[in-house]
This record gives structure tokens, sequence and C-alpha cells, in this order.
């Protein structure tokens, strides 16, 4: 599948971009676990949060689907059963991570395998705490990637573990681990990341510690214990928000709302980064929803200027680089990001293919380990070009993309853009609504 985009300048309106990714994977898993039934509204329906679903109904979980309604008959922490075929997480490397975690705990084997994305992704970063914890995992050639195999039957005991990179998928799967190991299981994250385990175990009434260190947090949990069910509305995803957020930003004629964002502060990196870019943002309508807070995101078209991004934002903002990057393309000077290594290990190699598109599109652009330096031409009307983007199986790469068809001069063609429906199944229509000129060719 490809996206064609013709330039387009306009890009407006209130729109109700997809429910939150994150939570919707947690809300799955912790109402599979839990006893008692759990009911979710607003779940994405996105191939990702589709994997987990599926992983727990072919580990005998009931669980019903009406659109983005999701009843889960909960099955306690001992009443998972044993798949009858390997579990399929598609594209999710959030399934996968986590789930190593509650599979190392159960007596039964399983095996996990994923797309030709997923199956490129480092897995030893979960599979080595989870054998110091005594549970048996293998994982696939010299790069430690999936398939992952999961032994049954073992006892597994808590661990006190640093996290070597910042990562909430490491952290949870020690956590989700934890909550059957003998004692306390401690995690310490180098840099804040997000907390939507912490908060939806709380929900759930698990007993979960949380001591703020220098930089990141210490969580502690006691393993034994039992989650009870308990509704759970899902707040549209800040990640998925911020292909809009940049849109509105960039377009000459930009004016955009985007009701119930979550915003939790693990996640609001990108906001900040925008607004140190000079992008006009505000906040309307700030509540908490289910234990999350949650606004309006309102952004008008902005003049952009560009930044050394601070390094305490990069984890709160990991996800929605890409876009940030058409977002200083459209910047006057230079953005600079650092501390960023962890882009290299997401759904493809996020800083080479992002700029190696950027490149496609006249965009004067460096790549460093770590990071990129991107030469904005904000003063121009059109700061890109035209030309064909590969989006190496990495949804975020073709959404990016396509934003910058708001200051593009030519026709620019996305392929491979099939792996979009992962986090956000309708984009094409609501961007559609607000303005690009986008044709979807199967
Ligand atoms: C996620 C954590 C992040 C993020 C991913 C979702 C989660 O990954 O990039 O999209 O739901 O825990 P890392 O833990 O690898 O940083």
């Amino acid at each position: 599948m490809k996206y064609k985009l013709t330039p387009s300048t306009t890009f407006t309106g209130t729109h109700k971009v997809a429910p939150d990714k994150s939570i919707s994977h947690r809300s799955i898993m912790f109402g599979s676990l839990a006893n008692g039934v759990t009911r979710v509204t607003n779940f994405l329906e996105g191939e990702d949060a589709l994997s987990t679903l599926q992983a727990f109904r072919d580990m005998g979980v009931q669980i019903e689907r009406d659109g983005d309604k999701v009843t889960i008959y909960g099955v306690g922490m001992n009443g998972l059963k044993a798949p009858q075929r390997e579990l399929d997480m598609g594209n999710s490397g959030t399934s996968m991570r986590l789930l190593s975690g509650i599979l190392s705990a159960q007596s039964f084997d399983s095996t996990m395998t994923g797309d030709p994305s997923l199956s490129k992704r480092p897995m030893e970063r979960v599979a080595k705490p989870l054998r110091q914890m005594g549970a048996v995992v293998a994982t696939t050639g010299d790069k430690g990637t999936p398939p992952m195999t999961i032994t049954g039957g073992q006892t597994l005991s808590a661990i006190h573990y640093e996290m070597p990179m910042a990562s909430a998928q490491v952290k949870s799967c020690l956590l989700l681990a934890g909550l059957w190991a003998k004692g306390e299981t401690v995690v310490i994250e180098p840099e804040i990341t997000r907390d939507h385990t912490e908060r939806m175990l709380t929900a759930f009434g698990y007993d979960v510690k949380v001591t703020p260190l220098q930089n990141g947090n210490e969580i502690r949990l006691m393993g034994g214990g039992t989650l009870t069910a308990c509704d759970i509305e899902v707040p549209a995803d800040i990640s998925s928000s911020a292909f809009f957020m940049v849109a509105g930003a960039i377009a000459s004629n930009g004016d955009v709302v985007l009701p119930k964002v979550g915003i939790n502060p693990t996640r609001t990196g990108v906001i900040d980064i925008l607004r140190l870019m000079g992008a006009d943002i505000t906040l309307e309508n700030q509540t908490l929803v289910g234990g999350e807070p949650v606004a309006d995101i309102c952004v008008k078209s902005s003049k952009l200027h560009g930044i050394e991004i601070p390094l305490h934002l990069v984890p709160l903002a990991i996800d929605e680089f890409p876009v940030i990057f058409i977002a200083s393309a459209c910047a006057t000077g230079k953005t600079i990001l650092r501390g960023a290594e962890e882009l290299r290990v997401k759904e493809s190699d996020r800083i080479q293919v992002m700029a190696d598109g950027l490149k496609t599109l006249g965009i004067d652009c460096t790549v460093l380990d770590d990071g990129i330096e991107i030469v904005g031409k904000g003063e121009s009307e059109f700061v890109f070009g035209g030309g064909e983007i590969e989006c190496h199986h990495d949804h975020r790469i073709a959404m990016s993309f396509a934003v910058a068809s708001l200051r593009a001069s030519d026709e620019i063609v996305i392929n491979g853009t099939e792996t979009v429906a992962t986090s956000f199944p309708n984009f094409a229509k609501l961007v559609k609504e607000a303005g690009l000129n986008l044709e979807v060719v199967e």
C-alpha cells in the first residue's frame, strides 16, 4: 500500500485521534490477569493492540470486542492456559517485551514470533534480566531477536535491576514478572520513562511504590498479590496526536483541536520540544480519566526555529522524533538531537530511515551515532521537494512524511504504508478531512 500526497496548505478542524496504544495493550494484559470483569472503552482497534488481545484469547481468556468497547473476563493470576500455537505479535515490540515477563512465570511453554520489523528488534534486553530472575528464555541468532521461546514451570525470584537503557518496555516486563516472583522486585530507570504500567497496576489494586531518584525513578513491588478488575477509558494517544500537532504548526493555514488526549507527564516531551521551537500549543479542559491526565490540545500555524533538544526530554518524546524531524526541517536554523540511540532499535532505525527520507526531499541533515542534525528551511514556503519515501514497516515514518506534504512543492509518494494500521487505522481519513491531499493506493 502507498500514500500519494500532492501539496496542500490547510490543516484545520477538531479531530478525535486514535486511542492510546500503550494503555490499550496494558488494559488487555491486566484485565486478563485480574479477578473479575474489566470493561475498556475507546480501545485502540489497531493491529498492535489487537495482537495483544489475540494472544490472551489464545491463552484461554474470554475477551469480547464490539468496536472500541472491550470486555475482558479476567482469569486471575494463575488462570492462563497453554496456547495451542505460536503467539504472533505482528509489528508490536510492546506486546512481545511485556508478554515475555508474563510468560516467564507461567507453568506452560510458549513461543512468540513477529513480522519482518519486529524480527530484527533486540529481545536480550528483556531476556537477560528475566534469566536472572530464574526464567528460561531463548532468543534467536547472535543479535538475540525473535522468535522468543520461553520454557514454563520455573520459580521466579525477585530482581534488583538497574536498567542500562531508558525503556518502559523493559521496566514493565520486569514488574510483570515480579508479580509472580518471590520477594520484592526493584527496577531503577536511568531516566524517567512512561509510567502506564505503574499507574494501571495501582488502578487494579496492586501496591506499587515509586521513589524519585536524581534522574529516573525506583519502582518496587512485592510478588504474590492479585489484581482486581476495573473499568478503563483509554485517552487519545499523544503519539498519534503528534502528527496533527506538527501538521497544525507547519501548515500556513493551521488550526486544530485534538480532544481528550493523554498528557501523562512521562509522555509530553513532544509538547515541550515543539513549544521550545516556537509552536503555538495550548491545553484546554484538563482533567483526569481513569488515573491518567487528559486535555484538549489546540495548535495553530507557528513560526518554528531550530533548537538543541534538551537531553531530559528525549525519553519523554521517544516515539515522536520522526515527526519532530519534519518540524525541524520546517524551522529556521539548525535542530540538534543527541542521546537518542534508542531510535535505532524502534520499528525501523528511525535516525537513518528519517535521514534518508529527508535527504530525498532535499533537506540537509547529518546522521550522528545517537541523533541527528537537521538544517531547517523554515524561511521558505516550500521546505520539501517531491520524491519517493520508503517506510521500512514503520508506521511513524509513513505518517511523518505525509505531514511533510503541507510544506512540499511537489508530489510525495510513501511506500509501505500498510503498517499505519498498527497504531492509527483511520489516519488517512482524518488527515484528509483536516486538509491533506492524500490518496491511498492499494
Ligand atoms: C512503550 C515503550 C517505548 C515506546 C513504545 C511503547 C510502552 O519503548 O517506544 O512505542 O508501551 O511501554 P521502549 O521501552 O523500547 O522505549
